[in-house]
Order: C-alpha cells, then sequence, then structure tokens
C-alpha cells in the first residue's frame, strides 16, 4: 500500500497564491517515490486552476462537499461538480467542520454515501478532543465516528481512508506522541477488520496534527500510520517537500 502525503490548505490561498505555490514546489512526479502518494487539498475556488497545472498522479482533493448531486441549495458544491473538474478524493467530517460548522454524523453518513457514489474517494476525518481523552473516552468516540461508514463490499481500499486528527493537535503545535498515535491507530484498525473483513487491513489511516518536517521520521514509521494530512507545514514549500521526501 502506498502511503499518503496530503496538504490540507484550509482557507488558505487566491487562485494566484494557489498557483504560485504549487510553481514553487515544483514536484515532478517522477521524483516522488514509488511507495508514496501526493494529494493536494485546495479551497473550492482554487481547484479548476490547480487541476490544470498538477502534473498527474498528484491527485487533487476538495476540503468537503454537498450531501446532494444538485439543486435549490444555495452556497454549496456536489460531488459531481469536483469530480468534474478533476478531484479524485474529498476530505469529510474534519473537526473544523464538526465544530465550526456544526456537521453531525447524520449529514456526514449523507456526504460520504452520494460522494462515493460520484467515485470520489472519502478520506474521513476522526478524532476526540481533549475533554474526550482526558474522560477516557478515546475509543468511544473513535467507534461511534467510524460507524457511519458504509457496508461496501468491493475496493473499500480504494474507496476509503481515515485521518485520525486528534483536536487538541489540529493547528495548537501540539503532536500526539507515539503511545497515543499507536493506541489510536490499532483501535481504528480493529475496527475496519471488523467491518470490512481482511481488506480493512489495506485502508489507508492517515494521521493529523502539528505534523512538520522534524516530526515525520518519526510519525511515518509508527504502526498503522499510513500517510499524514499536513495543515500549516504544507503551505511552506521547503518544509513541505521535506514532508514529502525525507522519509
Ligand atoms: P495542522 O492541521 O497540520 O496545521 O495541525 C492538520 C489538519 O487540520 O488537517
Amino acid at each position: 500500500m502506498k502511503k499518503m502525503v496530503a496538504a490540507n490548505w484550509k482557507m488558505h490561498k487566491t487562485c494566484t497564491e494557489a498557483q504560485q505555490l504549487l510553481h514553487d514546489l515544483d514536484i515532478p512526479l517522477r521524483s516522488i517515490p514509488g511507495d508514496r502518494e501526493v494529494a493536494i487539498f485546495p479551497p473550492f475556488t482554487a481547484l479548476f486552476v490547480c487541476s490544470k497545472i498538477l502534473p498527474t498522479g498528484i491527485y487533487l482533493g476538495a476540503q468537503n462537499c454537498s450531501y446532494k448531486k444538485e439543486g435549490p441549495f444555495t452556497g454549496e458544491v456536489s460531488p459531481t461538480m469536483l469530480k468534474d473538474i478533476g478531484c479524485h478524493k474529498v476530505l469529510l467530517g474534519h473537526s473544523e467542520r464538526r465544530i465550526l460548522f456544526h456537521e453531525n454524523n447524520s449529514i456526514l453518513q449523507k456526504k460520504i454515501n452520494i460522494a462515493l457514489e460520484e467515485g470520489l474517494e472519502v478520506i474521513m476525518c476522526i478524532g476526540e478532543t481533549l475533554v474526550e481523552r482526558e474522560n477516557d473516552q478515546i475509543y468511544t468516540v473513535l467507534i461511534q465516528q467510524l460507524s457511519i461508514l458504509p457496508e461496501i463490499l468491493t475496493n473499500v481500499s480504494q474507496q476509503i481512508c481515515i485521518a485520525y486528527e486528534p483536536v487538541w493537535a489540529i493547528g495548537t503545535g501540539k503532536v500526539a506522541g507515539q503511545k497515543e498515535i499507536i493506541e489510536a491507530h490499532s483501535i481504528i484498525r480493529n475496527s475496519l477488520i471488523d467491518k470490512y473483513g481482511l481488506e480493512g487491513k489495506d485502508i489507508r489511516i492517515l494521521y493529523g496534527g502539528g505534523v512538520k518536517a522534524n516530526n515525520i521520521k518519526d510519525i511515518i514509521k509508527i504502526e498503522n500510520v499510513d500517510g499524514v494530512l499536513v495543515g500549516n507545514a504544507s503551505m511552506n514549500v521547503e518544509t513541505f517537500k521535506k514532508i514529502i521526501f525525507d522519509w
């Protein structure tokens, strides 16, 4: 299985800035080692320009999508539209969406289903808050968040990827320690195997929250870490190159 390095640009970068960043990154596909894949998640407005200049083989994804395909839903963007402009993946359930935009499991479940129907690979973000961690609720929280994944009979690992992002480590400069990552990723792995049988072993589980150039080597080698989802550090050219290449 290829490990994934995913860049979540959040609400940063105009079209011009996005083009400049990709230009400065200048990652020729042939230079990416065969055991990893790179994916970029710009804001909606920059997706189209990015799709025109990304080298084939570096994947494009959106940070969110509607739970409807089409219709009177002002301000929404459908998975059909994302597919049409060259997106291969979509991030769903990021904690910023759950917390700031009140996305609950029932909305998220609809989004996941429709995105999969449209042929997008879904990266579902899950993770506990600090209070939940302090109350020993990690297992319960993760299992509940995973419970909305649909039954899929074939090629699950091509369609679904999980990003474990402890809420307390996102954009805070804190990073989960090895022990915490091992614990959470093993809960997730076991739950995926329970649901999907042996294929559950091949579903990628990314770690996200405070990934940087100086911790990528340690994080990426942890058991059941199949890639990373990077926010802040993905928008700095030198740092992001190190995160892609230096391990
Ligand atoms: P961070 O964000 O790398 O800035 O902590 C990660 C994310 O929110 O996906």
